[in-house]
């Protein structure tokens, strides 16, 4: 069975102080546990004093963006290649940052091939906006984002990728309106379905696909049932130390339900 991931993105929120606080409040709360991943994905400033901080076995580090090239002059970025050996996974394609900052399919694409070229596992974000949903074009939209960005990578990288399914419109930034499971489950199995396609049965079936999308204690445990589902991606809620360590122990309790 593969392990469930629990990734927190705390987004553009705490500082370097108040980061350790939070992420030693965590570890006092979460065990390790050999089915369950947890991992978080503080501001870059922050990764690397809290990577001297954790036990790796407990938590593991995700940075929430990083720029495809290598190094040279592109002020103000930091590369994949910086964060080699410093994170596991890498967040790519967040909706916040296609709207906010402009990032199309094709930046995308060049993020994941360099987070792979770089030994970082990249957990790409995919999802329709409300607009989308609503004129019916769902399926097309998961399928260019899905296509796209996996478009450089060989059948083997594609094992070591994650894909979060992270709805626009359920996302607590945009409106923040629940998803139930019923309409996430669809969308999981098209995810799934279209790296098939492209892939075949082995990388399909290796990929972690997770859920995003207003994620909290008492939302992640109907999420982590869905079948095909391989963990969460909670933001605001994984701020909260409380909240966030309950959806660990749901994510324990699930994987010795789960077939
Ligand atoms: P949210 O954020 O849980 O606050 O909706 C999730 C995300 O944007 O990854």
């Amino acid at each position: 069975m593969k392990r469930v991931l629990i990734i927190g993105n705390w987004k553009m929120n705490l500082n370097v102080h108040e980061a350790s606080i939070l992420v030693k409040r965590i570890s006092d709360l979460i065990q390790v546990h050999r089915e369950v991943e947890v991992a978080i994905a503080p501001s870059m400033l922050t990764l690397q004093p809290i990577s001297q901080q954790i036990d790796t076995r407990k938590i593991s580090l995700a940075a929430q963006n990083a720029y495809y090239k290598d190094e040279g002059a592109y002020t103000g970025e930091v590369s994949f290649n910086m964060l080699r050996n410093l994170v596991k996974y890498v967040i790519v394609g967040h909706s916040e940052r296609r709207i906010y900052f402009h990032e199309d399919l094709e930046v995308i694409r060049d993020k994941v091939t360099a987070a792979i070229r770089n030994d970082i596992s990249p957990v790409l974000c995919v999802g329709e906006s409300h607009q989308e949903k609503t004129e019916g074009e769902t399926k097309r939209v998961i399928h260019d984002q899905v296509t796209t960005a996996l478009s450089n990578l060989t059948a083997e990288d594609v094992e070591k990728v994650v894909i979060a399914y992270e709805p626009v419109w359920a996302i607590s930034t945009f409106g923040g309106e629940l998803a139930k499971p019923s309409v996430v489950k669809p969308i999981i199995d098209l995810i799934r379905y279209n790296v098939k396609e492209l892939y075949g049965e082995k990388a399909a079936a290796s990929l972690r696909i997770i859920y995003g999308g207003s994620v909290d204690d008492q939302t992640a445990p109907g999420y982590l049932e869905i079948e095909g589902v391989n963990g969460l991606l909670p933001g605001s809620a994984s701020l909260n130390y409380h909240k966030f360590s309950e959806i660990v122990n749901s994510a324990y309790r699930l994987t010795h339900k789960k077939p």
